[in-house]
Formats: structure tokens, C-alpha cells, sequence
């Protein structure tokens, strides 16, 4: 019998991640914990802890006791408010990924996963179809921290065979749960204001291009790939797996099909910087091959879903 265990299960991909695993693995075999609490379908279908990622005992302890099989690590500090406490994320990012690794090693937990990003890359990558491979100079504390922790995944695989997996995720769009903090975020706030006030004003420019993902697809890929036998997951350190590519000016057009007066301004602030630096598209050949994954929601897609449960979410 599988047990997991979810460490940021409050936040924007782990409060729709334990929902899904609890379907596949039942309630009560998701152990869902963050340091905050978490939304009420989360703590009324299964257990729920407060926990620390950066408490290496009490993680420990925790895994020990309920005879944890597979971890998922999603806490993290996200691009734009990393850039605000450098040091201190790369503290929160980088401790709380390898005292993960090192109790996985030692409690043997079976499999473990961990979330890295499009901001592995940086601007000496090529843009347009970022393939897997390729030079990686991140210039963001961030994206050092994932470029750093797929180094140190890769390396707990073949020194020590813990099965380690990861997805480079595109910015991810969805309604549960507000992201805090990512340069990506304005395709999710766009869609609250669109709602609440008609008008948005964007802090990247227009046309800025950026790989994106509907939250459903994220999820199912990461299900798809922890799914996967050993033998098959060739990639230790990450895969690329890409979705849709839109830039402000897209999403706005698409938001217009709905709401016709939804009005956008530009004021680019430091995120642009971090956007300029990061891929447009991304080639996930090596990703689809492995299973036959493919992204089912494009942007007319998730504009419609986006807008009408968050009009739901907002009784309006
Ligand atoms: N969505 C993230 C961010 O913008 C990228 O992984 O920080």
C-alpha cells in the first residue's frame, strides 16, 4: 500500500495535486502538510499536518511514522519574491530539497518528486523551442536554485538509486489557489481582475511570450510520470514539458470573447527582466515519447474554465 506525502500541499499546485493523488491512492493514504493551513477540501477528505520542509526532525519523524512511500516536495519561494530575499530562498529552496533527499536515502522511501522550471534556462538559451539540452546559465536566484536542485536529484539517483522525478514546469494557470509571487502570475491574476473590475494593468509587456500550462495537464503529468516504471524515466533531473505559449496581448483578446469592454495597460516592472530571460516555447519531444503525454487545454480552453469558476469562486 502506497503512502504519500505531499509538503506544500497549501499552495497553488499542491492544493489541486492532493485532491488528485487522493482519488488514485484514496483519502486517507495522502498525507497533505505545509506550514499554513490548507483549503477545506483538503482538510475534511484526509489528513492534514502543519509541517516545516526546513525541520529536518520532524520530517524525519513524520516519514518514519506513518511509513511514507512516495514524497512530494512543492514548497518553494517563487521567482519574483526569491529576487527580493536572494539568500534567504535560496536557504528555503535549496536546505529544504536536500534534507528531502538525504531522509529518502535513509528512510528508503521509494519515490520522490520535486518541481523544477522553465527558470533552469536563461538568456544565452535559445528561446523558441528550448529543447531539453542545451546551455543553462540562469540568472535569477530562482532559477539557480532549480538548475542546482536538478544537479543534486540527478546525483541522488546514481549515487545512491533513489528514484527521483521531475517536471520543468511552464508558469501554471489555475483557480484554486492564487500563486504568490512568480513572474507567470499575471496570466492567473489577469482573469480576477477581468472578473472583478473589467481592467488589468500588466507588469510584463505585451509581448511577452512565455510557456504556460492549465493546471489540469500539470497535474496529470506529474501523475503520468510518477506512474511510469523505473526503467523508463531516463531523465533524472528534469523534463521539459510544455503546453501552450501566449503573451499578455493573447490572453487578452481571448478574454475580450467574453467579456468585450475587458480593457489592459502595460507598466513592466523587474519581472520583465526575469521574462526576457526565460524561454518563449519549449520542446518536450523527450517527455511525450516517454508516455504519449500531450496537453489537452489551449488558451481559448482555460479562458473559458478560468473565467467561469473563478465567477463562481466570487459569487459573482
Ligand atoms: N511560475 C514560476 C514563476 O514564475 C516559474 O516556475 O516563478
Amino acid at each position: 500500500m502506497e503512502k504519500i506525502l505531499v509538503i506544500g500541499a497549501s499552495g497553488q499546485i499542491g492544493s489541486e495535486l492532493v485532491m488528485a493523488l487522493r482519488k488514485v491512492y484514496g483519502d486517507l493514504n495522502v498525507f497533505a502538510t505545509d506550514i499554513k493551513d490548507a483549503p477545506r477540501d483538503i482538510m475534511e477528505s484526509g489528513p492534514f499536518q502543519i509541517l516545516d520542509a526546513l525541520d529536518d526532525q520532524q520530517l524525519t519523524h513524520f516519514v518514519v511514522r506513518h511509513k511514507i512511500t512516495h514524497i512530494y516536495h512543492l514548497a518553494a519561494v517563487l521567482s519574483g519574491n526569491a529576487e527580493k530575499i536572494p539568500l534567504k530562498a535560496w536557504d528555503i529552496n535549496m536546505r529544504s530539497l536536500l534534507s528531502l533527499l538525504e531522509i529518502s536515502r535513509e528512510c528508503k522511501v521509494k519515490k520522490v518528486f520535486w518541481p523544477s522550471s522553465i527558470a533552469v534556462f536563461g538568456p544565452s538559451t535559445p528561446r523558441e523551442n528550448t529543447p531539453q539540452y542545451t546551455v543553462m546559465e540562469p540568472t535569477t536566484v530562482y532559477g539557480i536554485s532549480k538548475l542546482a536542485g536538478e544537479r543534486w536529484m540527478e546525483y541522488y539517483n546514481k549515487r545512491y538509486c533513489l528514484d527521483v522525478r521531475s517536471i520543468r514546469y511552464p508558469g501554471l494557470i489555475s483557480y484554486k489557489t492564487e500563486a504568490g509571487g512568480g513572474t507567470t502570475d499575471y496570466a492567473v491574476e489577469i482573469y480576477y481582475e477581468a472578473i472583478k473590475s473589467k481592467k488589468y494593468e500588466c507588469f510584463l509587456r505585451e509581448d511577452t511570450y512565455l510557456p504556460m500550462m492549465f493546471m489540469e495537464d500539470a497535474i496529470n503529468a506529474t501523475i503520468e510520470l510518477m506512474e511510469l516504471p523505473a526503467e523508463k524515466v531516463r531523465i533524472r533531473s528534469s523534463y521539459n514539458v510544455a503546453g501552450i505559449s501566449f503573451c499578455p496581448n493573447d490572453v487578452a483578446n481571448a478574454i475580450r470573447k467574453h467579456i468585450p469592454d475587458f480593457e489592459i495597460t502595460y507598466n513592466p516592472d523587474f519581472r520583465q527582466a526575469i521574462a526576457d530571460s526565460w524561454p518563449m516555447s519549449i520542446d518536450d519531444s523527450y517527455a511525450r515519447a516517454n508516455d504519449g503525454w500531450k496537453h489537452m487545454y489551449d488558451l481559448e480552453l482555460m479562458t473559458d474554465v478560468m473565467l467561469t469558476e473563478i465567477r463562481k469562486k466570487l459569487h459573482l
